[in-house]
Order: C-alpha cells, then sequence, then structure tokens
C-alpha cells in the first residue's frame, strides 16, 4: 500500500489566546472566501474556547473545519474551568489539540495526561491532535528521539485501533514563534523517525504535522518531505492571507 497516497495533507490553524469577535470575524470572512480554491488539503482552525459557537456559525457548510485547544480528560462533573470533549463535539468541533507545549510547560501536563486527554477527545468522536517536540536545550544535547520517544510512548500504548483515529504534531519548541523554523531537512529527520513508530504500530497511514514558525514562503519546502503530511500554524494563521498560502503550498 502506497502509504503517502492515502494520508491527506491537512493544514490546522491554531489561533493560541489571540481574537475578538469583530477580528475573529474578519479573518473567518477571509478563510472562506479562499479557502474552496485550496486543493487537496484539509483545512482547519482550533480556536479559543469562547468562539466555538462564533466559527460554526461562521464556517458550517464551508470546506473548512474547526476545535478546540484543549480538553479535559473527565466527561463531567464537579471540575471547575474545564471543558469536556463532548461539549467541544456539541460545537461541531472535529479536532482537538492536546499536549501542545505550552500546556505541557505552563501547566506541567504530562505525557500520560496527554494520553489521556486524547482518549476523551476519541470517546466524544473528536480527532486529537497530539503535539510532541523536544526544548532547545534538549535538541542541542542530542536527547531530541529519546524525548519523541518518551513523550509518544503512552499514546503508542493506547494500541492501533485508537493511533489510527489520531493526527501527530511535531513541532520543535525551539522552533515555535521564534521565527527559526526547523530546516526541512531537520523536520523530515524527526518525522521519519516518528513515522518508524507509526510503521511499529502498523499504521503508518497516520499523518503527522509539522509546527513551528511556518510560513507562506517556507512551507512548500517543508511539504516536499516524505514525511511531513502538514502544518500546525500559529502566528500565522491570524492572517488568512497567509494562513491560505500555506495551505496552498
Ligand atoms: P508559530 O507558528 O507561531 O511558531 O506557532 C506554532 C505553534 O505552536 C502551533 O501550535
Amino acid at each position: 500500500m502506497n502509504t503517502v497516497l492515502t494520508r491527506k495533507r491537512l493544514v490546522i490553524g491554531n489561533w493560541k489566546m489571540h481574537g475578538t469577535l469583530a477580528a475573529n470575524a474578519t479573518l473567518l470572512d477571509g478563510i472562506k472566501a479562499d479557502a474552496a480554491s485550496v486543493q487537496d488539503c484539509e483545512v482547519a482552525v482550533c480556536v479559543p474556547f469562547p468562539y466555538l459557537g462564533q466559527v460554526q456559525a461562521s464556517l458550517e457548510g464551508s470546506s473548512v473545519s474547526w476545535g478546540a485547544q484543549d480538553v479535559s480528560t473527565h466527561e463531567q462533573g464537579a471540575y471547575t474551568g474545564e471543558v469536556s470533549a463532548a461539549m467541544l463535539a456539541d460545537f461541531g468541533s472535529r479536532w482537538v489539540l492536546v499536549g501542545h507545549s505550552e500546556r505541557r510547560s505552563l501547566h506541567a501536563e504530562s505525557d500520560q495526561l496527554v494520553a489521556e486527554k486524547a482518549i476523551a477527545a476519541l470517546a466524544a468522536g473528536l480527532t486529537p491532535v497530539v503535539c510532541i517536540g523536544e526544548t532547545y536545550e534538549q535538541q542541542q544535547s542530542g536527547q531530541t528521539s529519546s524525548v519523541i520517544e518518551r513523550q509518544l510512548a503512552p499514546v503508542l500504548a493506547l494500541g492501533a485501533d485508537l493511533v489510527t483515529r489520531m493526527v501527530l504534531a511535531y513541532e520543535p519548541v525551539w522552533a515555535i514563534g521564534t521565527g527559526l523554523s526547523a530546516s526541512p531537512e531537520q523536520a523530515q529527520d524527526v518525522h521519519a523517525f516518528i513515522r518508524a513508530r507509526l510503521q511499529g504500530l502498523g499504521v503508518p497511514q497516520v499523518r503527522v504535522l509539522y509546527g513551528g514558525s511556518v510560513k507562506a514562503v517556507n512551507a512548500a519546502s517543508l511539504f516536499a518531505m516524505p514525511d511531513i503530511d502538514g502544518a500546525l500554524v500559529g502566528g500565522a494563521s491570524l492572517q488568512a492571507q497567509e494562513f491560505l498560502r500555506i495551505a496552498a503550498a
């Protein structure tokens, strides 16, 4: 089986904690206006919780799907401030990011917790986008593969039936918001490592996105790599034209 052909490209915008109702309306109109012209690539946005209703109302019926940036491991109950996967599904969400490096570092999310969030998302019919990646210090000291291995372990331990319903995103922490993207070759090396792990589990068709300072100018060279299936885009996803140029690449 040619797994390359079965892995449809995917570009997801991670708005992080940005936006207002007014700014979102302009951004969403811009994305919708041109999204239909993007061929052979799924386009999605992951937005702050309060804007899910707005995004659903705007994007329903378009080719662009949406989701959130985090989810509770719990189904419901006395968990003040948490948002369940079923709530995200209620707003038509298709995706949810889990284990973004900002959650791991600022909220001490463990590899195990991230895997539990992925399970919660799957149980509600969402596709978890599991984020992994090493810090600058870890990269400099040659620990990239051991960090990736460790972060992946509890996720891969869930088994092929669940992992096949996920998307992975490799986001080297040193490349996030720095303007310093990994080179296509650097990213490909890690993606090939991840692909080998997926292959070992019998699910080589799982998509692996790259994230970290992806812009229209570097997107095509990253997407030319055999194991890079798309991008998770931060800053550049806040401008409709730039975001769609990445998807078009
Ligand atoms: P930037 O594209 O702003 O570097 O952010 C990447 C990211 O963290 C996406 O989740």
